[in-house]
């Protein structure tokens, strides 16, 4: 157990939900990043309600972000970790694509990632500790329709590499966990049934999608085992699919 504080965004739903719920299991105090100012509200978040810090941010506002980590640090303490986890899929042909929407996509998924990690290193400087990006493994895939939405994620991993390099000296390790397809309450239907469904029981090697508890074990398994050589890298959890002939 610790009573270490871990600062997520996008904590309310989905991938950034679990993570703040495994998080809080193994004894972190999460500090959980949303607009709406919510954090976890499924499974056992009730037993653990006392360990989030929920406050109201939007990432993609630098001076919302620099707020938000003062708030979560007068209320909790010293802050060790981040985990970038807020982001937004648009699609569309690129052909049409509008610069407006890539660049929406940007914004949330790669730019908010920078201004984040700057926004959170004063605080760990101060003591060392951990970012970890959510990226994805489109970041080297080509998929039709989705030229924002890679190329943010791609952008994610350099973010990544850059910092780790940076501030290595400083203590801060910088990693990019970059999931397959997961399930999670919104995407539920299309990935059970359907032709999203039957494509990926042919992708996956095991036949079956990734939950939103896989990539939070792996997550707060990087905060709880702190493995000091374990930095700069992007680590896939898609079930071998983008590896998959
Ligand atoms: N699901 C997948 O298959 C999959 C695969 C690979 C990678 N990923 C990545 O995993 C991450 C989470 O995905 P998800 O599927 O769990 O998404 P989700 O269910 O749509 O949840 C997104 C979360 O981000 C928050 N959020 C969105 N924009 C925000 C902003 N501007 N400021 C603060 N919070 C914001 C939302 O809360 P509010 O609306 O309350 O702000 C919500 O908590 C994303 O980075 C995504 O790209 C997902």
């Amino acid at each position: 157990m610790t009573s270490k504080v871990i600062a997520v965004t996008g904590a309310s739903r989905g991938i950034g939900s679990a993570i703040a719920l495994e998080l809080a299991r193994r004894g972190f105090t999460v500090g959980c990043l949303t607009r709406k100012g919510r954090g976890p509200e499924t499974g056992d978040a009730k037993e653990y309600a006392a360990r989030f810090v929920n406050v109201a941010c939007d990432v993609t506002d630098e001076a919302s972000l620099k707020a938000a980590f003062m708030d979560v640090t007068e209320k909790a303490g010293a802050l060790h970790g981040l985990v970038n986890n807020a982001g937004i899929h648009l699609d569309g042909a690129s052909h049409e694509l509008p610069t407006a929407t890539y660049e929406k996509v940007m914004a949330t998924n790669a730019t908010a990632v920078f201004a984040a990690c700057r926004e959170a290193y004063p605080h760990l400087v101060k003591n060392g500790g951990a970012i970890v990006n959510i990226g994805s493994f489109f970041d080297k895939l080509g998929v039709k329709r989705n030229v924002a939405y890679c190329a943010s994620k791609a952008a994610v991993g350099a973010i990544t590499r850059c910092l780790a390099v940076e501030w290595a000296a400083k203590g801060i390790r910088v990693l990019d966990v970059a999931p397959g397809y997961i399930v999670t309450d919104l995407n539920r239907d299309a990935m059970t049934k359907g032709p999203l469904a039957d494509y990926l029981k042919k992708r996956v090697p095991s036949g079956v999608s990734g939950t939103t508890a896989d990539v939070a074990k792996l997550v707060a398994a990087i905060f709880s085992e702190d493995i000091p050589f374990l930095s700069g890298e992007t680590i896939y959890i898609d079930g071998a699919q983008g590896v998959n002939h």
